[in-house]
């Protein structure tokens, strides 16, 4: 079993957490309002934060179209916490099953309010991503890998995914890709910098959100992705799509 290190779990909810630090102070009364309120500052939040996340999100329910059997089916949602993209599958395919598997309680309790509409189609799996897989149809991950910082962890993990998938199933990663030359990299920084602040951050936050988010993120290059994706066995590792340093990468098997 993967251990993931020792940041506290606080830090590990990452992105999500420094999405609800700005939550506590007008939280509702009841529980169900509370999550109502969350739900609703998540949604808008991320996507002032996440360069492209709309964009990301159609690009893998499409991949699930092209690869998902006509009827049911059942797609892994790996570190789904939030249930955005659980949500998005379920809506879109309405006889299939999503589970969502993620280490933080908070974040799934989160998930179940979001998928309560769904009924038992959506399930809520209280599991590591590193650990090994159930038979599914197609996996997929909404900026939740690059937790991983560890490339020989990352590849054991898309052993796993790759061991998991039916032939013909489908793995679509939706997260960000870094450079490693210095340029490419900041032109990268720079874009994403943007985005935020075309989004109401100003230039001081959005600096200091890529600083705390380095803490606890690793986005690894392009090239770095497909090599674990080939040796993990797929076949032709692909990227779906990318728009500057955000990609939606994977493989069918
Ligand atoms: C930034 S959130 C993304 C949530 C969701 N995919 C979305 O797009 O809104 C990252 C999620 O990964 C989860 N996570 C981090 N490490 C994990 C692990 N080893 N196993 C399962 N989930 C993990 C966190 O708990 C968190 O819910």
């Amino acid at each position: 079993m993967e251990k993931r290190s020792t940041v506290p779990a606080e830090r590990r909810r990452g992105l999500a957490s420094s999405l609800e630090s700005h939550q506590v102070a007008r939280m509702a009364h009841s529980v169900e309002e509370h999550f109502k309120f969350k739900l609703a500052e998540y949604d808008r939040r991320i996507r002032t934060l996440v360069y492209q996340y709309d964009a990301m999100r159609s690009v893998q329910l499409d991949i699930l179209a092209r690869c998902l059997p006509t009827t049911g089916g059942l797609v892994l949602d790996l570190g789904g916490g939030t249930g955005s993209l659980a949500a998005a599958v379920a809506e879109r395919f309405p006889t299939t099953r999503v589970q969502i598997h993620d280490t933080d309680p908070g974040m799934l309790a989160f998930a179940r309010e979001r998928c309560s509409v769904f009924g038992d189609r959506v399930d809520f799996i209280d599991k590591s991503f590193a650990e090994p897989l159930p038979a599914c149809d197609a996996v997929v991950a909404c900026i939740a890998l690059h937790h991983v910082k560890n490339m020989p962890a990352k590849g054991r993990i898309y052993r796993n995914i790759f061991a998991a998938l039916r032939p013909g199933g489908v793995f679509a990663n939706a997260d960000t890709l870094m450079d490693s030359r210095p340029r490419e990299r900041e032109h990268y920084f720079a874009v994403w910098r943007r985005w935020m602040q075309a989004r109401g951050h100003t230039e001081a936050e959005a600096r200091q959100h890529h600083a705390n988010w380095a803490e606890e993120d690793y986005y690894p290059p392009l090239s770095t992705e497909l090599r674990l994706l080939g040796e993990a066995g797929f076949a032709e590792p692909d990227c779906f799509w990318r728009d500057e340093h955000q990609a939606v990468f994977g493989g069918i098997k």
